[in-house]
């Protein structure tokens, strides 16, 4: 492996022979609970790897600016160097996670409306919830970066959501992240059943990391049923 920059919970960042770009590892590691939770599960950095690479592709096939610049091999991409932006951008089509017990709305519940949120991203804090006049403040981004990140995001929503259905998966909620790269915000890191919420869409059965984190039973299962429907619609 080349020059290691970065290790961080599921994926590791190292040099290339390209000053513009980084290599980047997928891992098998699974955690929970910002780390408290933590098991290597053989065969999801391949998984989440090649679910992310036809995502990004999709993506950039229809107008999102993105970091992939080519896969390497079932685990390895190669990608713009970019400077990560301390903001997760969550998007939310149907009550889930910390938003149903945040505010008591019962999982499942269809939202009148699409919700973007903020994150800080932060271990050491826990990924607090945090606003658009409190990332200014402190200076993790402008609120021009804000509203560029907030159209892109929403424009993936649409995009997945569509993409998603047709595979008979109700994209719930998911997590984006940004980078700043040559005067350009592109879209980082990975879109995977790590970083979303996939529930079939006939009987709502959970097909990402929820499995993990709550204990529901084979959890790699429901990340190849989400692979082997996406290549089933590359297919078609
Ligand atoms: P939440 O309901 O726990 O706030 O998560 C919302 C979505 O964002 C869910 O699809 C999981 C994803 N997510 C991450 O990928 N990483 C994170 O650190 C957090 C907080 C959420």
């Amino acid at each position: 492996m080349s020059e290691v920059l970065y290790e961080g919970k599921s994926k590791i960042v190292c040099k290339s022979d390209r000053d513009d770009a980084y290599i980047i590892n997928y891992k098998d590691t699974a955690t929970a609970g910002n780390g408290a939770k933590k098991e290597d599960l053989e065969g999801k950095g391949k998984l989440n790897a090649e679910i992310s690479n036809i995502i990004f592709k999709y993506l950039e096939e229809n107008g999102v600016k993105t970091h992939l610049i080519e896969v390497i091999d079932d685990i390895t991409v190669l990608v713009k160097k970019a400077e990560i932006i301390l903001v997760e951008v969550i998007v939310r089509n149907i009550a889930a996670g910390s938003f149903s017990k945040k505010y008591g709305v019962p999982e499942g519940t269809a939202l009148k409306n699409v919700i973007v949120e903020y994150s800080f991203k932060s271990d050491e804090y826990g990924d607090p919830l945090i606003n658009d006049q409190q990332i200014t403040a402190i200076g993790l981004a402008t609120q021009n970066e804000l509203d560029n990140m907030a159209a892109q995001a929403l424009k993936v929503n649409e995009l997945l959501s569509a993409l998603f259905l047709k595979a008979g998966i109700k994209l719930i909620d998911f997590k984006l992240e940004f980078g700043r790269a040559g005067g350009e915000i592109l879209l980082c890191d990975e879109i995977s059943p790590d970083s979303c919420r996939f529930w079939d869409a006939k009987t709502n059965e959970k097909l990402d990391k929820d499995r993990f984190r709550r204990d529901l039973g084979d959890v790699l299962a429901g990340y190849r049923d989400v692979l082997s429907r996406l290549k089933t619609n590359e297919e078609r």
